[in-house]
């Protein structure tokens, strides 16, 4: 029999297929399922983006080109970052890959050896740890807490650090907490990375999914020395409603964007071409389409909201999420309960009875490291953001001790 190398034994499967597989099957079977688990924008790729990729077919743009991206993409991305983030890289301190998922992998397997600590804020993204674990490295967390508006501090991250540790993975805006953080705190963040020399990955992927008047920084914006050990994450996927098209990109010191490109041009190599050139459009041509996503994200965000305050009457809870397009829902009120004889021991029981009773998809906290609460997401209409948390509310009003 074959074996399974050990690294990869590491890797703990998904837990949320399961549920949109289970979800998935509900829908078939005719029910109306309330879907708070998506975590991509529910809008079409803007035409103009589509048809950007379709010019590039037409006009036979299908060939290999540079494994670390197209140069007029490469240059469009300088241009953002320094437009938009305040950071000067020349378009050969870029990579552009499959995907912002695809950037932090290439980034972490460039910089960590074995046993090398990598601190992560917890609740976190649940693909950090798995790609630091698939890296040799070892996934530290710092809990960032309800009551600390789901932030940690720089006195946490401080705390934590043994003379192992090599790296913080920074994500601002949030997935799965909305939180973002402020300059001041990010200032204070950078201050002991600079200290203590750690590299940080800045995943930046939700950057223009901010509401409520905080706006993003670049903790590579910080000072010459913290962008020189800084990875930036981005990409077109939530900015843009263009997951499926796979397309992220890191800009990182030149040493080490070399060292990727290297390995880049052994792995996967280019990007598809056509979804390159939609991506140059996406970043420098009419951004209204973008505009107009986040403003309906807003509106959403603001339903939900008030929603949720109504929900605290139920003894749920939660904090305002400032950024991406999820909500995390306490309800750690419910464990210990019983709904229909069943006891609902933390968050995975209470998505998975959700699911199964109300027909309802959310996503449990367990995922993200943290157990008491339930992520949802609000990319999707008012109507079923209404529909969805009323069912809710019935559930817990249906439990029993
Ligand atoms: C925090 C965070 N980073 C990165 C990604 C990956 O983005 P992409 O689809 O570009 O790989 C996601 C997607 O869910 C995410 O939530």
């Amino acid at each position: 029999m074959i074996k399974i190398s050990d690294r990869v034994k590491a890797i703990a499967p998904s837990m949320t297929l399961a549920m949109s597989a289970r979800a998935n099957e509900l829908k078939a079977a005719g029910e109306r399922v309330i879907n708070f688990g998506i975590g991509e924008p529910d809008f079409n790729t803007p035409a103009n983006i589509v048809k950007a990729a379709k010019d590039a077919l037409d006009k036979g743009y299908t060939k290999y080109v540079s494994a670390s991206g197209l140069p007029a993409l490469k240059k469009a991305i300088a241009k953002k970052l320094k437009e938009e983030n305040n950071l000067d890289y020349d378009p050969s301190q870029i990579i552009v890959s499959n995907g912002a998922k695809h950037s932090i992998f290439n980034a972490v397997f460039a910089t960590i050896n074995e046993g090398d600590e990598v601190l992560i804020p917890k609740p976190y993204w649940l693909t950090y740890p798995e790609i630091v674990k698939a890296c040799g490295g070892v996934p530290v967390y710092v809990m960032a807490t309800y009551r600390h508006g789901y932030k940690v501090t720089a006195s946490q991250i401080e705390n934590m650090i043994t003379p192992k540790t090599k790296m913080l993975i920074f994500n601002s805006p949030c997935n799965p907490t909305g939180a973002v953080y402020t300059e001041a705190e990010i200032r204070k963040i950078a201050d002991v990375c600079e200290r203590y020399n750690l590299t940080v990955i800045s995943d930046e992927i939700y950057e223009k999914l901010i509401y409520g008047g905080e706006t993003h920084f670049s903790i590579a914006a910080v000072s010459p020395a913290m962008k020189e050990q800084t990875i930036v994450i981005n990409g077109v996927s939530k900015s843009y409603a263009m997951t499926g098209w796979r397309l992220g990109y890191l800009a990182a010191p030149e040493h080490v964007a070399k060292a990727i490109s290297s390995f880049q041009s052994h792995s996967t190599s280019n990007v598809n071409t056509m979804t390159q050139y939609a991506a140059v459009e996406a970043l420098s041509g009419d951004n209204k389409p973008m505009r107009e996503m986040v403003e309906t994200f807003g509106k959403r965000r603001e339903f939900m909201i008030n929603k949720l305050e109504e929900m605290k009457t139920y003894g749920f809870d939660f904090v305002k999420p400032d950024g991406a397009f999820y909500a995390m829902l306490l309800c750690d009120n419910l464990y210990g309960r019983f709904y229909r004889g069943r006891k609902i021991r933390g968050s995975a029981d209470l998505s998975e009875m959700l699911l199964e009773h109300k027909k309802v998809a959310t996503t449990p906290g367990v995922v993200f490291g943290d157990d008491d609460f339930i992520r949802i997401s609000y990319a999707l209409s008012e109507e079923d953001i209404s529909e969805g948390l009323e069912r809710i509310i019935e559930f817990a009003k249906e439990t029993e001790e």
